[in-house]
C-alpha cells in the first residue's frame, strides 16, 4: 500500500498558486472556489529545480549599502512617454515585467512596437514568440511601421532554449510572448499549468539577473476554470503591468498593479488604431468626447491619476421605484461608496432616496476610487432627481463626509489648471480649498466654494 501512494502529484490552486497535498474545494489562501488543478511533482537532481540554481557553499558574504555601486543606473526610454511614466521612469535593465491582459486587447502589439522603439535607439532585442509563427509576427510588424534596428526574432517554446539564447546573445531586452506557452522539461505537466508557469518565469527571473537583460513577459489573464493565471507570477516578478480596454472601446489604458522601481498610481492611456497603438497624450479630450451638453444628470469632474489630473463625466439617473426595494447600481465607482452618498443626500438634503431607483456611472470605463469623485456624484443625482441640467461648462470635485460637509481634496490647483485648459470656466470646489488657492491661474475662471451639500443644492437650483 505504502509503494502505491507513492504515486506523486500536489495539487495548487489555479489562482494564488497555493500548494495542498489533497484536492480542495476552495483555496485557504485566496478563498476561491474550485481552482484546485492537479500536477505531477517535480523530481528534484542534485543540481537543484529547474537545473541551474546554484549550491549554497557556504562562502557567502555581505556587503555594505556604500560598497555597492548603484551610480551607473540607467534606465531605457521606451519611446512611449505613457510607458515610461507607469514604468516609474523608463525600464529598468535586469528587471522582470509582466504585463497582463485580456486576449485580444493589444499586448503583443504593444510590446512589439516598444521593441522596435527600442531597437531603434540603439539598443540590442529579441522577441521570443510561443504563439506567432514568424510569419505572423511579419504580418503584425508591416501594419506598423519596419525598423532596421538590431531586433531579431525567433519563435520557440523551450525555455532552456530561450535563457541559452539570452546568455549568448546578451541583449539588453527581450520579449516572451507569452508565458503560459514556454515549457520546461524539468516539469511534467503540461505548458499554462501552475508548476510549468512558476518554473519558466524563475529562470526568466534568474537569467534577467545574471544576464542584465530586461525581460518582458505577456502573460493572458484567465477567467476563472483556467490552469495558471498570472497571480503566481505576481510574487516572481520585479513589475506588474495590466493593459485593458475602457469600454471595449479603441482605447486601452495601461496600469501597474506592483512596481519595484516606481508608484503603482500612473496610468498610460493608448489608442488602437489600424497601424497599431497610438499614445494619448490628454486623455480629457478622449474622455469627455460626445457628452451631452443639456441633459440633466451629467456633471464633469477633476480627478487625479497618479500625478496627472484627468477629466471625467459622471453620469446620475434616479428614477422612481416601481417594486419595493429601490434599486442601485455603481459602474466605475465603489456600490458603498454610492450608498454611503445616498445615504447623506436623505439625511442631509431632506432627498427621499429610499423612494428612487439611484444609477451612476463613469463614462469612458474608468474605474475611480478617488475621493474627490463624491461632489460630483451627488450633484449628477441632484440634477437628475431635479431634472436640472448643470450648466456644460462646470467642473464638479470634493470629497463628502458623513454629515454633508464638503472636505478639501489635494492638488486643487491641478485640477483647476487642467479644467481651464479644456475651456471650462465655472469650478464648483470645497470652500477650504479656495481660501488657500494661490490665486495665479483662477483669473479667467469663475470658481465656488461650498461646505456642504445643502450649498450645493441651492447652487444647482440657481442653475435652472
Ligand atoms: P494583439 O496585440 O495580438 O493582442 P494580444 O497580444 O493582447 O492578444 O492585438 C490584437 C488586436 O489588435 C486584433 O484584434 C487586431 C488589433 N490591431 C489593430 O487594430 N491595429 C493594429 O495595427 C494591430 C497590429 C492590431
Ligand atoms: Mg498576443
Amino acid at each position: 500500500m505504502r509503494e502505491r501512494s507513492k504515486t506523486e502529484s500536489v495539487f495548487f490552486c489555479g489562482e494564488c498558486g497555493f500548494e495542498s497535498k489533497k484536492w480542495m474545494g476552495q483555496c485557504p489562501s485566496c478563498h476561491k472556489w474550485n481552482t484546485f488543478c492537479e500536477e505531477p511533482v517535480i523530481k528534484t537532481t542534485g543540481s537543484g529545480r529547474a537545473g541551474n540554481r546554484s549550491q549554497g557553499t557556504g562562502m557567502a558574504k555581505p556587503v555594505r549599502l556604500s560598497e555597492i555601486d548603484a551610480a551607473g543606473e540607467t534606465r531605457y526610454d521606451t519611446g512611449f512617454r505613457e510607458l515610461s511614466r507607469v514604468l516609474g521612469g523608463g525600464i529598468v535593465p535586469g528587471s522582470l515585467v509582466l504585463v497582463g491582459g485580456d486576449p485580444g486587447i493589444g499586448k503583443s502589439t504593444l510590446l512589439l512596437q516598444l521593441a522596435v522603439n527600442l531597437s531603434e535607439a540603439g539598443r540590442k532585442v529579441i522577441y521570443i514568440s510561443g504563439e506567432e509563427s514568424l510569419k505572423q509576427i511579419k504580418l503584425r510588424a508591416d501594419r506598423i511601421g519596419q525598423t532596421d534596428g538590431d531586433l531579431g526574432f525567433l519563435s520557440e517554446t523551450n525555455i532552456s532554449t530561450v535563457t541559452a539564447l539570452l546568455e549568448r546573445e546578451k541583449p539588453d531586452f527581450a520579449v516572451i510572448d507569452s508565458i503560459q506557452t514556454m515549457y520546461t522539461d524539468e516539469a511534467q505537466s503540461a505548458p499554462g499549468s501552475v508548476t510549468q508557469v512558476r518554473e519558466c518565469a524563475q529562470a526568466l527571473m534568474l537569467c534577467a539577473k545574471q544576464n542584465n537583460v530586461a525581460i518582458f513577459l505577456v502573460g493572458h489573464v484567465t477567467k476563472e476554470g483556467t490552469v495558471a493565471g498570472p497571480r503566481v507570477l505576481e510574487h516572481i516578478v520585479d513589475t506588474v503591468l495590466y493593459f485593458e480596454s475602457g469600454d471595449g472601446g479603441a482605447y486601452r489604458i495601461l496600469r501597474s498593479a506592483k512596481n519595484r522601481f516606481g508608484s503603482t498610481n500612473e496610468i498610460g492611456v493608448f489608442e488602437m488604431a489600424s497601424d497599431g497603438l497610438h499614445e494619448v497624450e490628454n486623455p480629457s479630450e478622449l474622455m469627455l468626447a460626445g457628452r451631452p451638453t443639456d441633459a440633466s444628470g451629467a456633471v464633469v469632474t477633476c480627478l487625479m491619476e497618479g500625478t496627472r489630473s484627468m477629466l471625467m463625466e459622471v453620469q446620475g439617473l434616479v428614477t422612481e421605484t416601481s417594486f419595493g426595494m429601490p434599486r442601485r447600481q455603481a459602474s466605475g465607482m465603489d456600490y458603498n461608496r454610492l450608498n454611503l452618498l445616498l445615504a447623506v443626500l436623505e439625511k442631509r438634503a431632506g432627498l427621499q432616496m429610499s423612494r428612487y431607483d439611484a444609477y451612476v456611472n463613469i463614462a469612458g470605463g474608468m474605474k475611480v476610487t478617488e475621493p474627490a469623485l463624491d461632489l460630483a456624484v451627488l450633484a449628477a443625482i441632484l440634477s437628475s432627481y431635479r431634472g436640472i441640467v448643470v450648466e456644460a461648462d462646470t467642473i464638479v470635485f470634493g470629497e463628502v463626509g458623513l454629515s454633508g460637509e464638503v472636505r478639501a481634496v489635494t492638488q486643487a490647483e491641478e485640477r483647476i489648471r487642467e479644467a481651464a485648459k479644456l475651456g471650462f470656466s465655472r469650478v464648483i470646489l470645497p470652500q477650504y480649498n479656495l481660501s488657500r488657492l494661490k490665486g495665479s491661474e483662477t483669473t479667467q475662471i469663475s470658481l465656488r466654494g461650498i461646505r456642504n451639500i445643502g450649498e450645493l443644492s441651492a447652487l444647482l437650483r440657481e442653475d435652472a
